[in-house]
């Protein structure tokens, strides 16, 4: 199977259903797969009969965010990367985007929710942006939408620490929608992408940009700030221990960087 192919596509009642299917590796996302994604999505804001996109993972898990071996082997350079195509055109979308989120969503498998228009989660998601653990820093504005969405400190918690929290915590502060069991979850959020689908299609559209409107040309000029620290953070020796530490199986140390 070809990495573009670790992403499927599928269209039912004005609904385009993008899965990461990558299990082995708990879906990590690599440059092609970032490409497949966004040609998705490009292609849903262009054809009519799309109203609704949807962004789901596999049985166990959302995703455990950008593959540490394509990264450490091949880092992303500059804004033409695949991975900030995607998210900018994951933040451009006009059309509205749902998230069906199980397991481990880690990095931007969170940060993405942030541009989603409506987030179900499982009662089983975990989700963590371990940005500063790794040495790097946030991405896809969440430096920005988290604190917007839940203050600083709660913020600055999930930010710093990297702390994991449940879907019924992500749903408290705001990330998420709703709370459904295991089995359940994706099952309602295609039940609520099918019944936005039946909305008229330019009223919700033009409702998308309107809510987005007050904020979007900042969040696009932070976010394009993180993602220049970001691949800078990629080189850099702490980084480099954390993902080494990570493929290696053990702790990382960070004592000898100042
Ligand atoms: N990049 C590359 N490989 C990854 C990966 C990633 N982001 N996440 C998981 N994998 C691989 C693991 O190395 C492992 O490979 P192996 O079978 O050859 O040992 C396999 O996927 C299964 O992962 P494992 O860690 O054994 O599963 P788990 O259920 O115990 O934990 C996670 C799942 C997602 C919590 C854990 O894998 C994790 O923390 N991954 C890293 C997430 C991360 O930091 N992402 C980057 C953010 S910028």
């Amino acid at each position: 199977m070809s990495e573009s192919e670790l992403i499927q596509v599928s269209e039912s009642g004005g609904v385009m259903e993008i899965s990461i299917q990558r299990p082995d590796r708990k879906n990590a996302l690599t440059h092609a797969m970032y490409a497949a994604m966004n040609a998705a999505l490009v292609t849903a804001e262009q054809t009519p009969a799309t109203r609704v996109v949807l962004i789901t993972g596999t049985a166990d898990c959302f995703t455990a965010g950008n593959d540490m071996v394509d990264f450490l082997s091949n880092p992303p350079e500059g804004r033409e990367a695949p991975v900030m195509c995607f998210l900018r055109q994951l933040v451009e979308m006009k059309k509205p985007v749902v998230a069906a989120v199980n397991g481990a969503a880690v990095g931007v498998g969170t940060t993405m929710l942030l541009h989603c228009d409506l987030v179900y989660v499982a009662r089983s998601a975990k989700l963590q942006m371990p940005f500063a653990s790794l040495g790097l820093c946030p991405e896809a504005a969440s430096s920005m939408l988290l604190p917007m969405i839940m203050g600083h400190q709660r913020a600055a918690e999930l930010l710093l620490l990297g702390t994991t929290i449940s879907g019924e915590e992500a749903v408290r502060l705001g990330i998420a929608n709703q709370l459904a069991e295991d089995a359940e979850y994706l099952l309602l959020a295609r039940e609520k992408a099918l019944q936005l689908a039946a909305q008229p299609a330019a009223a919700v559209r033009m409702t998308k940009q309107l809510l987005k409107a007050p904020y979007l040309d900042q969040l696009k000029s932070h976010m394009q700030v993180e993602g220049d620290l970001f691949f800078q953070r990629l080189s850099s020796p702490e980084a480099k221990e954390a993902m080494s530490a990570f493929m290696e199986k053990r702790k990382p140390d960070f004592s000898s960087f100042s």
